[in-house]
């Protein structure tokens, strides 16, 4: 079979017009970055720095030091590109300007650098996801200075998103909105290669995620919902449900493209907005999902439509195969 790597994937798109040279070149940095982080996590309890306390990101978390680490990674190896304006990262209070010596480009990146991070020491799946967006112009055909207010465009509007797996194998997943792409990392080569090309997500399924010990705090759309389900084939549904929670986004996620399923991480009494950051981990998620034939909404509409109002914003989440997620939302009509 003859292999295709994500350069050749891409340059292919670029040939098509899908996507400019800059774009092209952001979506390589942003993969070779991800090698390197994939390298660094696999190297586990060897690697120095691993795990441990060290400082504290804006949102009050304990950061593990390869989140910076990762951050710092993700960050250097785009800043001399050309093609950014500005980065903002999940763990940086705000925008992150492309200043000199290096030149400014058009497009706006987003990253969550190591996503499901409570799970590195434990050997479990971790992952980097990203979120492109166009820098916007004033009315004089300039683009706007790239902080917070540029960034604060919804997800509808993401010109690409993706995701790296740390896991047994580190895949990466891609739309840059014509459908789902994903490769694997053949670590003799160092190169991804197209392994998943155009992931489909079965419209049905008998498989949800949600962290359970939640459940007393869930509204009653979502209880009602997951006593549905675990009620099984003797309850309304009349057929039985699995369920998996792996704590990583980018686990979970990449397991409902992979066999479909339900991801929901809703607003709950205690976290009233939602525990998933609409701009880091909540738009690239729909864009991809919805690329790939799922839905993806907050309970009350669509989360590609939800204009945001900070970088930091959180937001429920359900997601996933297209006829559960519509149920789930009509429980809450
Ligand atoms: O937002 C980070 C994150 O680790 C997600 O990747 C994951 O889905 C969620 O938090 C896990 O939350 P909990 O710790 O409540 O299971």
């Amino acid at each position: 079979m003859r292999r295709i790597t994500l350069t050749q994937f891409l340059v292919g798109r670029q040939q098509s017009n899908l996507i400019n040279a800059d774009l092209r070149l952001l979506l390589e940095t942003i993969a070779r970055a991800c090698k390197a982080i994939s390298t660094r996590v696999n190297k586990g309890a060897l690697a120095e720095g691993l795990g441990g306390s060290a400082t504290s990101n804006v949102h009050g978390e304990v950061q593990k030091k390869l989140d910076v680490l990762s951050n710092e990674i993700l960050l250097e190896a785009n800043a001399w590109g050309g093609n950014l304006a500005a980065f903002a990262s999940e763990e940086a209070e705000k925008p992150i300007p492309i200043t000199e010596p290096y030149k400014r480009g058009e497009y706006l990146l987003l990253i969550d650098p190591l996503d499901g991070s409570s799970n590195i020491d434990v050997n479990i799946s971790v992952g980097t996801i990203f979120s492109v967006l166009r820098c916007p112009k004033t009315t004089d055909g300039k683009y706007c200075e790239p902080e917070e207010p540029a960034f604060l465009q919804p997800g509808n509007r993401q010109v690409a998103a993706g995701f790296a797996v740390y896991g047994p194998t580190t895949v990466f997943i891609l739309t840059v909105g014509d459908g789902v792409h994903g490769f694997t990392l053949d670590r003799e080569t160092y190169t991804f290669v197209l392994t998943h090309p155009e992931i489909r997500i079965p419209a049905d399924t008998q498989e949800f995620a949600i962290n359970a010990s939640n459940a007393r705090r869930w509204e009653p759309p979502v209880k009602r919902y997951i006593d549905e389900c675990l009620a099984g084939a003797d309850g309304p549904r009349g057929k039985d449900f699995n369920m998996r929670w792996v704590a990583s986004m980018v686990a979970d996620v990449f397991r409902v493209l992979s066999r479909g399923g339900i991801f929901m991480y809703p607003r709950d009494s205690k976290q009233k907005e939602g525990r998933l950051r609409l701009m880091y981990e909540a738009n690239p998620m729909a864009f991809i999902v919805e690329q790939a034939g799922g839905a993806a909404t907050d309970g009350r509409g669509r989360i590609l439509d939800i204009q945001p109002k900070g970088l930091h914003q959180k937001v429920a989440v359900i997601l996933g195969s297209r006829h559960e997620v519509e149920r789930v939302s009509s429980y809450h009509q």
